[in-house]
Parts: C-alpha cells; sequence; structure tokens
C-alpha cells in the first residue's frame, strides 16, 4: 500500500454523509423534505469550521419523478427532480452550493429497475412487437399458467406479475411496479449509460448504484435452490427468503458491464462509484474489479449485522482487510435507510457512541447516515402509519420506516422538520434530542461526531494510515493502531458493560485526545490504564508500539 497520503482521492479522504431526501427538511410544508431543505443545511454539514459536523461528501437517495409506491426507488424518468423535491434548477443550485463549501455529491442510481409508469414500460407492456419489450424481462408463463420461476420477491410474494393484455409475466424482485430492465439489450444498456452522463455533465461527483449486484440474471432464468438455512418462523409470503440467491444475481456477467459503467465515470475524470453489494467477501471482493477498474467503493455492510462483540468486530474487520488487493480501498457503512437505526439495533446510546467511534477510526470511508450523528433510535410507527412497502407486506416488524423518521432539527411542534404533520410520525424524543440543543451540549452525540471527524480531517494515521490489529488481554476490547510513517493513533474500544484495565506490552506512553465521554484528554501510561464501560478512546503514540 502505498504511504503517499497527497495521493489520495476525495472519495478515500472524506466521510460520506447518506440524505433520505423525504426526511431531512421540508420547506413547502407539505410533509416531505425537498432540495432546498438539503441546501438550506449545508452549512450544518460542512461550513469550513469545525462548529459544523465536518462531512465531506452527500449522498442523496432518489429524488426522480416517481410514483412513489418505494419512495422514489421506482424511478419513472432518470433524467429529472420530482416536483415534490424541487426542480432541475434547484438541484443545480444545490450542486454548486454543495462544491462551494468543498461537499461532493453522490446520487442515487438505480439501474436494476424502473416505475411501472416510466416511458419505456408503458412502450415495453404495450405490445410483444414493440421495439422496446426487450428492454425490460417477459417471459410465457409455464404450462399451468404459473409463473416462469419460483423467485420471490424481497417485499413478498412471486418475483413474477402476469400481463393480461400481453400475456406474459414481467419480473420484479421488488413491488410489482417496480419491473426490472434487461441488461442484455444493447439498446436499453446505452441508454442507461446516457443516464449517467446526464448527471456527470451536471457536475454530480459520483453515484451509489442501487442494487448493482442484481442487474443481470442467469440466461435462463433458472429456478433458485431451496435455503436449507432458511429461518422457519418467515412470513408465509416471504417466498425469497426460503431461497439461495444463485440465479438471480452476482452473475459473473455482472463484470462487464460495471466495467462499462467505470469507463463513463472515467470519461468524467475523478468521480466515484459506490454500490449496494451483498454476498460473501470472496464475491463482493470482486466489484472493485480485478484491474482496479470496477466500483472504488463496494459498500461494506458486515460490521452492521455483528453481534455487539470486540472479537466480532475484529474478525470482520480483520478478514475484510486480508481480502482486499493492495489498490482496493475499504470501506464501511454501519447505518442506512434500509437497516433499523444504529443506537437500537446495537442496544443503546452508550453503544451508538463507542460505534461511532469505530467507524470513524477504521481504514476506508466511512458512510453516516442522517441522524445517526444525534444517536436517533428506532421511531414507533403505528400500524396504520406504516408507509414502507416491505412493512406492508411482510410484517410490521419488517418495516423500514423506523429508520426513516423527520430529521430532528430543533424542540418545535414538527421537530423543525416541517410546519405541517410529516409523512412519517417524529420520533417522540424530538424535544430532548435534536440539533438544536446538541449543538449546545458539549457531551452530546453530535459533540462527539463533530469532534471525531474534525480529528479525523487533520490526524493523516487516521484518513490515510495502515491499519494493525493489537491483541490484548482485557476481554471484549477491539484495540488497533493507525499508522503513517510519522504518526500513529491507538484506538483502544471497549464493548463491554464493565470497566477494563487494558496493557498494552511495552514501555510507551500516550495521550488520550478524544474520549466517547468527552471529558477527559490526559497522559496515560499504556502498560496500564482504564477504560469506562463502553468507553473508547484515541490515544496518540509518541513511542513503538
Ligand atoms: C435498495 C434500496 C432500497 C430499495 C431497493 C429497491 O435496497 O436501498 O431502499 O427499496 O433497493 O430499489
Amino acid at each position: 500500500m502505498t504511504n503517499d497520503l497527497s495521493a489520495l482521492h476525495w472519495w478515500q479522504r472524506g466521510v460520506v454523509y447518506q440524505i433520505y431526501p423525504r426526511s431531512f427538511q421540508d420547506t413547502t410544508q407539505n410533509g416531505v423534505g425537498d432540495l432546498a431543505g438539503i441546501i438550506a443545511h449545508l452549512d450544518y454539514l460542512n461550513d469550513g469550521t469545525s462548529a459544523s459536523l465536518g462531512v465531506d461528501a452527500i449522498w442523496l437517495s432518489p429524488f426522480y419523478p416517481s410514483p412513489m409506491k418505494d419512495f422514489g426507488y421506482d424511478v419513472a424518468d432518470y433524467c429529472d427532480v420530482d416536483p415534490l423535491f424541487g426542480d432541475l434548477a434547484t438541484f443545480d443550485r444545490l450542486v454548486a452550493e454543495a462544491h462551494r463549501r468543498g461537499i461532493k455529491v453522490i446520487i442515487d442510481w438505480v439501474p436494476n429497475h424502473t416505475s411501472d409508469q416510466h416511458p419505456w414500460f408503458i412502450a415495453s407492456r404495450s405490445s410483444r412487437d414493440h421495439s422496446q419489450r426487450d428492454w425490460y424481462i417477459w417471459r410465457d408463463p409455464q404450462p399451468d399458467g404459473s409463473p416462469p420461476n419460483n423467485w420471490g420477491s424481497f417485499f413478498g410474494g412471486p418475483a413474477w406479475t402476469l400481463d393480461p393484455a400481453t400475456g406474459q409475466y414481467y419480473l420484479h424482485q421488488f413491488v410489482k411496479e417496480q419491473p426490472e430492465l434487461n441488461w442484455r439489450n444493447p439498446a436499453l444498456r446505452a441508454a442507461m449509460l446516457d443516464t449517467l452522463r446526464f448527471w456527470l455533465k451536471r457536475g454530480i461527483d459520483g453515484f451509489r448504484m442501487d442494487v448493482i449486484g442484481l442487474i443481470i440474471k442467469d440466461q435462463d432464468l433458472r429456478d433458485n435452490p431451496p435455503n436449507p438455512e432458511a429461518d422457519p418462523n418467515l412470513p408465509p409470503n416471504d417466498l425469497q427468503g426460503r431461497l439461495l440467491h444463485v440465479y438471480n444475481m452476482d452473475q459473473d456477467e455482472v463484470h462487464d458491464i460495471i466495467r462499462e459503467i467505470r469507463g463513463v465515470l472515467n470519461e468524467f475524470g475523478d468521480r466515484c462509484g459506490i454500490g449496494e453489494l451483498w454476498g460473501p467477501l470472496p464475491r463482493w471482493v470482486r466489484y472493485y474489479g480485478e484491474q482496479s477498474d470496477e466500483l472504488q467503493l463496494p459498500f461494506n455492510f458486515r460490521l452492521m449485522y455483528e453481534p455487539w462483540r470486540a472479537e466480532a468486530m475484529r474478525q470482520s474487520v480483520d478478514e475484510m482487510e486480508a481480502a482486499l488487493p493492495d489498490f482496493a480501498w475499504p470501506n464501511y457503512v454501519l447505518g442506512n435507510h434500509d437497516q433499523p437505526r444504529l443506537a437500537s439495533r446495537f442496544g443503546g446510546q452508550a453503544q451508538a457512541r463507542l460505534a461511532a467511534m469505530l467507524l470513524l477510526t477504521l481504514r476506508g470511508t466511512p458512510t453516516l447516515y442522517c441522524g445517526d450523528e444525534l444517536g436517533l433510535e428506532n421511531g414507533i410507527i403505528p400500524p396504520e402509519k406504516i408507509q414502507d412497502p416491505q412493512g406492508k407486506n411482510l410484517g410490521a416488524a419488517r418495516t423500514r420506516d423506523v429508520t426513516r423518521t423527520p430529521m430532528q432539527w430543533d424542540d418545535s411542534r414538527y421537530a423543525g422538520f416541517s410546519m405541517v404533520e410529516p409523512w412519517l410520525p417524529v420520533s417522540t424524543d424530538f424535544a430532548t434530542r435534536n440539533v438544536a440543543q446538541q449543538l449546545q451540549d458539549p457531551t452530546s452525540p453530535l459533540s462527539l461526531y463533530r469532534r471525531l471527524l474534525w480529528y479525523r480531517h487533520q490526524q493523516p494515521a487516521l484518513y490515510g494510515g495502515r491499519y494493525r490489529p493489537i491483541d490484548v488481554e482485557a476481554d471484549n476490547c477491539f484495540v488497533y493502531v493507525r499508522e503513517t510513517d510519522d504518526a500513529r493513533c491507538l484506538i483502544v474500544l471497549n464493548f463491554a458493560a464493565e470497566a477494563r484495565q487494558v496493557t498494552i506490552h511495552g514501555e510507551d506512553n500516550g495521550t488520550i485526545v478524544l474520549s466517547t465521554h468527552l471529558d477527559r484528554e490526559e497522559r496515560v501510561t499504556l502498560t496500564s490504564f482504564t477504560l469506562r464501560p463502553y468507553e473508547g478512546v484515541i490515544i496518540e503514540l509518541e513511542g513503538r508500539v
């Protein structure tokens, strides 16, 4: 690995912040967030001083024209803005205002499926002979009239819907209003690549590519085999949960397409491709490209699914580090719009603070999810208020609405998000957990994130240094060094609910520059020091460990 930090790309050095536009800030008073609302808070994200959060890039979930069956992931036009969110002129202003503050702009791109209201699908379904019929995946029913294969939708039920007018089924692995595109068709392929150019020309800095591993399927659309380890308590309509994903995703041919996509990004200079990707490490790592010619950042979600144990977290990091080729840059995600809030998932506020230090001190690009910097917990959504199709179809326990509740700016009626009732209820804790309050409190979660981000920015060992795990006797502690040739930081994270005495072998002293408790900065002797329950510290090292 090169140690020339000046050669780092912006997407290596920076921290990405995901914004779910519907839930960030409503400026039109219709209960739904919009692009103008994002512009209004750019200074909160990074005004160039440590009074702001200090993120380097924003990734916006979809804002395209959409019937909103999957809240924007059902795109009816790849090259416009839904009036709910604003218009192209507002988008251009957002890019200009973000760039003025040094913030890069990454947008979501949904290449696997469109809305059934997209003109391409309307044309495709109009007749079997239409020139765009083959832009989607159509198949005849089986002789008994049943769907072409056994695939299920991720949102419950079969992955096929019969179109009575033309007598064929079309494929959709999400809601039935999200028909899947046929990337084997060259004209469709060219049209999709042009949608990338449309936004690149407008000056965006990268794309987060939705379910990119799904875009090409087995040529023969074979049945998926049953999953012998499927949870026996799955809802009856969770057909896909009972199958192994052998033929519907991660086909070898996907890499040819991603190389083409990367070629388009390269036409515009240093633009970044991020992919939403799943699967075992040896297959996941292939998405960097054998010649570093695919995605710069295939999302790494592994830490989100680890149990709250230092050993599990370390193993996940070490295995990922070991799997990476030299040219590949790691990245970590601890929350997004599809997962329960990290403070709820990891068991509470103290754990969430430690998780923040983990995420922001590992080697590689971190992606934060809006609201996690406040320690937001899962919202409580009454059954009649469930919006998410996954929650509607697979049961309230699966609804992703819990993580999409409005951003909490202040203690006014709707948390400063809107003056009218928002599309999802504001969490009940908004009066005490909001940006205005946390900016005043030097020990708040927001203060911790700010301190971590600004420290990371000016500490080469953190943004660009090597990672080296350290064995310690203390149970349930994850310890590692981040180092360049000139700077060294020791990170000590106590995952236990009890205090831990830690010994780092060697004679060195160090200085705690940041504790998750934000109440100590002091010199310590590394042969013996104590961490409080769930405490994490960053220690600048004087000698060699
Ligand atoms: C991705 C998105 C999710 C969406 C799905 C279908 O997983 O993150 O929100 O529902 O793709 O587009």
